[in-house]
């Protein structure tokens, strides 16, 4: 049984556990002693099934049972017990003799009763509050418990059987334990986490230098290669190297890339199976703290690049999908998705941005792009949302080679959902000048339908944009329950000469993962999140889950005689692509239902890593995902939790620039978590302790299932303020966000929000 399966199971055994002491209670009240004592011995077997169940959950994490070993459990072992020794024997006597009366004595109704409260507890404690268990909600609990346990008391017992001293103490004692509890629960946690590094002087917004000199920590660990250090003496460089995209550090390159198959200046292009973002460097400016609006992108391209100006506006607009359904949607220039962003390394992409009229604001986040923070489209963070009749220009290095997208991050759980997205899609440099792609914003190599179909930059994860090929973007995305591919709500028809590369861009845009399958050809899967995938052997009859927010890239030749189909959710069509116009038929989107899901941790081939599961870390940050009942701005919100708190009350994690961080991410709910953080890429070492055995797999957002736990590595290489949230954005939205900062870096912007 898989942990999400155990903590479900869990949470049954639980409630029925409850069910059975409280319908053993009311049952002997009931004076039915035969039901009773059946109920009590079943509550007494699921009692100790709920300890079994626990120590098989611990195996996987003390996070998953630190409340039930801490408090939920001791309390029903200790009522459990106590019913078991005094209401157990008379409820045997009662059944055997026929004497119904002695079943209902308060005696054995009582301690039935009371185990019944304890055992309440548990379930309710697990789905209200869950990790950490604190001493405010033990404290509490042990007070509601014990407050239910003398009011039966009282209820069922005869006048003046209690002893009123006893009684009286008892009353206070629960009373002490309520009101302790509830103190405990004003006191103010910490805003800021330093994840177990040294101490960070966290500059909140609006209080900029207090006169000591950023610096940054040259805390670098031998297992690293040179350019390590690079980051750590970077308050020392000049600024002129800052985003270069080029050549500060181009030995970084010869380090980690073990294809060598493209140019030094490559080094950013994120094209490195291994490739680990080269650390940059950064001016920490006079006083050492570094505004927001300073960390902008550049204004001229790299080397042999060249600038790509799009204009993008926001509008309502009514969309008109492939069967003519319309759609009522949030657009970028009256599409959906929006104009694709294309260009190639080196070039500096330039977007204007306008609203007409969405009027809750809208902005850009460039998903999975690492530009500087100030480009990275969070309003109250790294700029103020765009309004209608506004403007706000981003610019920045395409220095990412592959498939990434865009979308809104204002109010984005809706924003996104109705239509505010769009892809972006950064090809290789094949040695000469850009590639001939339009920098207009509107592109006329798009076909109009699925993104656009290029003459080059096919390919099958090698290193050149030259050969001739088939390139189809496809995001996935949810309208009105419908799965619609790109504009598509049926299936796309194209055609592609046998022989032809192939590459299919998959892109998530929902909240959701959707599963794909690829019937007609072997293929690759060449990129995950945009990064080539090292050594990635060939498939077939497998299953691709893609999470929330991220990209798979395939790649085939396309073959003589057959139809390829892509399927999504095992129930859609998505594309058919047949070898000429109207070829034969492939099958149906539900033949691949039953083939197994891919283990992207266990596929391709394992290289070098500027960092490993045995690196020495300067920081430690451990998210513990859950729900519970949270108060955030004073209303009561059954929030998506993170250690127990909701945006904005998730202390910030604070680090510094070229430190080398751990994320340690477990979810203890049963949902999905698609996580994300902003401005980097994270490498995985390891899920539910077991280490990556296929090719390096850097992510930008990965699916945290329910039980399990990720372990992920970064560098911290790109100054500014990060959101770090669940990219189910309506998790996000109900308090699943919190901030990473560099502890030298302000906003003069306000009112970040959870969305
Ligand atoms: Cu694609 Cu903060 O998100
Ligand atoms: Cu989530």
């Amino acid at each position: 049984m898989s942990v999400g399966t155990l903590i479900t199971f869990d949470l049954l055994v639980a409630v029925l556990t409850a069910a059975t002491w409280l319908g053993a209670g009311a049952a002997a009240a009931a004076r039915r002693s035969g039901i009773a004592l059946a109920l009590f011995v079943a509550a007494a077997v699921l009692s100790v099934a709920r300890a079994a169940t626990a120590a098989v959950l611990a195996g996987a994490g003390w996070w998953f049972v630190q409340e039930k070993v801490t408090l939920t459990l001791p309390l029903l072992a200790v009522a459990g017990g106590v019913a078991a020794a005094v209401a157990g024997p008379r409820l045997v006597r009662a059944a055997r003799g026929g004497r119904a009366d002695l079943a209902g004595r308060p005696a054995v109704v009582v301690p039935l009763l009371s185990a019944g409260y304890a055992a309440v507890a548990g379930p309710v404690y697990a789905l209200l509050l869950g990790y950490p268990a604190t001493w405010s909600a033990g404290l509490v609990t042990v007070a509601l418990v014990g407050a239910a346990v003398l009011l039966t008391w009282r209820i069922v017992s005869a006048p003046r059987s209690l002893p009123v001293g006893a009684a009286r103490a008892a009353v206070a004692a629960a009373l002490a334990a309520g009101l302790a509890g509830t103190g405990l629960a004003f006191v103010p946690v910490p805003e800021t986490d330093a994840g177990g590094g040294p101490p960070t002087r966290h500059l909140a917004a609006g209080h900029p230098a207090d006169g000591r000199t950023a610096g940054t920590t040259g805390t670098h660990t031998a297992d690293e290669h040179a350019t390590g250090t690079g980051a750590g003496s970077g308050a020392e460089h000049a600024s002129e190297a800052h985003r270069s995209g080029g050549s500060a550090t181009a030995e970084h390159a010869a380090g980690t890339d073990t294809t060598g198959e493209h140019a030094p200046e490559a080094h950013e292009s994120g094209g490195s199976a291994t490739g680990e973002p080269a650390p940059e460097v950064h001016d920490a400016g006079a006083g050492g703290v570094r505004s927001m609006t300073s960390l902008r992108g550049p204004s001229e391209p790299a080397p042999g690049g060249t600038t790509r100006r799009f204009a993008l506006t926001a509008r309502t607009a009514t969309v008109t999908l492939s069967s003519g359904r319309r759609v009522a949607a949030w657009t970028f220039d009256g599409k959906v998705p929006g104009p694709p962003i294309t260009a190639v390394e080196g070039d500096l992409v330039e977007v204007r941005l306008r609203n007409a009229d969405v009027t809750s604001g809208v902005t850009i986040h460039w998903h999975g792009y690492d530009v500087p923070a100030g480009e990275d489209g969070v309003p109250g963070l790294t700029q103020d949302a765009v309004r209608p009749g506004q403007e706000f220009t981003y610019r920045f290095l395409a220095n990412q080679v592959g498939t990434y997208w865009y979308h809104t991050h204002e109010v984005s759980d809706i924003g996104v959902r109705k239509g505010l997205y769009g892809m972006l899609v950064v090809t290789r440099r094949a040695g000469g000048p850009a590639d001939q792609v339009s920098g207009s914003g509107s592109d006329p190599a798009s076909d109009g339908e699925t993104g656009r179909t290029r003459d080059g930059g096919a390919g099958t994860g090698g290193p050149a944009a030259s050969t001739p090929g088939l390139d189809l973007t496809l995001p996935v995305h949810t309208f009105g329950g419908v799965t619609v591919l790109g504009d598509h709500d049926r299936a796309i028809e194209r055609s592609a000469a046998p022989g032809t590369p192939v590459r299919l861009r998959l892109v998530n845009t929902d909240n959701t993962p959707h599963r794909f399958t690829l019937a007609g050809t072997p293929y690759r899967l060449v990129a995950v999140d945009g990064q080539d995938l090292n050594g990635p052997g060939e498939l077939g009859r497998v299953g691709l889950r893609l999470p929330a927010g991220g990209r798979y890239d395939l790649a085939f030749t396309m073959p003589v005689a057959r139809t390829v189909l892509l399927a999504v959710d095992d129930r859609t069509e998505g594309l058919r692509l047949s070898p000429q116009e109207g070829a034969g038929s492939a099958g149906s989107a539900g033949d691949g239902a039953g083939w197994p899901e891919l283990d992207i941790t266990r596929y391709g081939t394992p290289a070098g890593t500027p960092f490993g599961p045995g690196s020495r870390f300067d920081r430690r940050f451990t998210l513990v995902l859950d729900r519970g009942l949270t108060f955030s701005g004073g209303q009561p919100l059954y929030a998506h939790t993170v250690n127990g708190r909701a945006f904005p009350s998730i202390p910030t994690q604070v680090v510094r620039d070229g430190e080398l961080i751990r994320f340690t991410v477990v979810n203890r709910s049963r949902d999905t978590h698609p996580w994300h953080l902003h401005g980097h890429r994270v490498l995985v070492l390891s899920r539910d302790g077991r280490a990556t055995s296929g090719s390096p797999l850097w992510l930008d957002t990965f699916d945290v299932r329910p039980g399990e736990v990720w372990e992920v590595a970064f560098r911290a290489a790109n100054p500014g303020l990060w959101m770090n949230h669940c990219h189910n954005l309506a998790h996000a939205d109900q308090g699943m966000v919190l901030h990473l900062n560099y502890e030298d870096v302000t906003t003069p912007f306000h009112g970040a929000h959870g969305g």
